[in-house]
């Protein structure tokens, strides 16, 4: 007899990070359903997930903050976890659109708490940000570092996410785990699915790809005054990839009840802290690009340097970062080159 597989909901399943979790969840046996609005991600991308899985997920069209819609999904199918990945993500946007980011993002989180609930549909992973430690007094970061006011109204939308969900499921029956994630880079090793950045992109990444493509004319390193080995920021890069992979060691740990309190946070990243300069240098290495950059100020709201202790997300959800950042940095210039073609 075939085992009947668990349905897991992947809301923003096909942005960046979500399109690769799909992956991972279906080779991992899960059925999956979308839920995408499409405001910051491409329908087409469900075609480079069947491409990778031979599996096309459910794929619903819907604005979480249409609430009636949500609950039409849970009607149709019993949703065994829910892995919460859709909001808006730009910083610099979320300062000029306040209203914009908190409506989305908090309104979206209510409405689907508030549909769980109803439906008995008990797990769900958030998408939390290391941004919630802002400059963090000691490094490594460990989980019980103390949150900083944030930065921006996105980053606040990480913060307040996690405290409506500590509060909720101190009462109601939701066992969540936020993973706060470093800086998540890099595509799929086949080069079918990868980031999409809307317009010029903020992110460094995404940025140097396009500058060694052509696209960009130059990229601008913010700042080498910063008290670093080099004078450049540091963070910890985690390739997408391996940043999939610990959905679903935390959606196994909730499946089978292993979470000790109701809500859980871990770190997701490398424990290794690079610096812009080092990530030009590695990315030359593995491109075999000059890459065409000056130094300029410092971008505003940038901390000196962030990297994870690794430790509770090692042992807890016996998860490690497995590939490097070279492997990360060529798959997204094999990602970025297939792009302009
Ligand atoms: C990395 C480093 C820059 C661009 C932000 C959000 C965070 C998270 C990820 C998203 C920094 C430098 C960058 C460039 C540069 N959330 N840089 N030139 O700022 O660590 O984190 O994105 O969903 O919440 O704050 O990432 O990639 O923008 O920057 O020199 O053109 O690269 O100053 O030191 P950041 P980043």
């Amino acid at each position: 007899m075939s085992e009947i597989k668990k349905k897991i909901l992947v809301t923003g399943g096909l942005g960046f990070i979500g399109s690769h979790t799909v992956v991972a969840l279906q080779e991992r046996g899960f059925e999956v359903i979308i839920i995408d609005d499409l405001s910051n991600s491409r329908v087409e991308v469900l075609d480079g997930i069947f491409s990778i899985s031979g599996i096309k997920p459910i794929f619903y069209q819907i604005d979480l903050r249409d609430k009636p819609k949500v609950k039409r999904v849970f009607e149709e199918h019993k949703i065994d976890g829910v892995i919460h990945f859709a909001a808006s993500k730009a910083v610099g946007e979320s300062v000029e659109k306040p209203l914009l980011y908190y409506g989305n993002n908090l309104i979206s989180l209510l409405n689907l708490l508030g549909v769980m609930v109803q439906h008995k549909s008990e797990n769900i992973i958030f998408s939390s940000s290391c941004t919630v430690y802002g400059q963090a007094d000691k490094l490594p970061i460990t989980e019980n570092a103390p949150t900083k006011p944030a930065e921006s109204p996105y980053g606040n939308t990480k913060q307040i996410g996690e405290e409506i969900l500590r509060d909720v499921a101190k009462v109601d029956p939701i066992n969540v785990i936020a993973l706060r994630y470093f800086n998540p880079i890099g595509a799929h090793e086949t080069a079918k699915i990868g980031e999409l950045p809307l317009g010029v992109p903020q992110n460094l990444i995404p940025f140097v790809t396009q500058t060694a493509a052509g696209i960009r004319k130059e990229l601008s390193v913010f700042g080498n005054d910063y008290p670093t080995t080099d004078g450049t920021a540091v963070r910890d890069y985690i390739h997408v990839v391996d940043l999939a992979e610990a959905h679903v060691a935390a959606l196994e740990r909730l499946l089978k009840g292993k979470n000790k309190s109701k809500f859980e946070t871990f770190n997701v990243g490398t424990g290794k802290g690079s610096s812009v300069l080092e990530v030009i240098q590695a990315f030359e290495r593995v491109s075999g690009k000059k890459l065409n950059y000056k130094i300029v100020g410092r971008r505003e709201g940038d901390i000196t340097a962030a990297y994870a202790d690794t430790s509770l997300v090692n042992t807890e959800l016996g998860w490690t970062s497995k590939l490097s950042l070279e492997d990360a940095l060529d798959s997204a210039w094999k990602w970025q080159q297939k792009q302009v073609k």
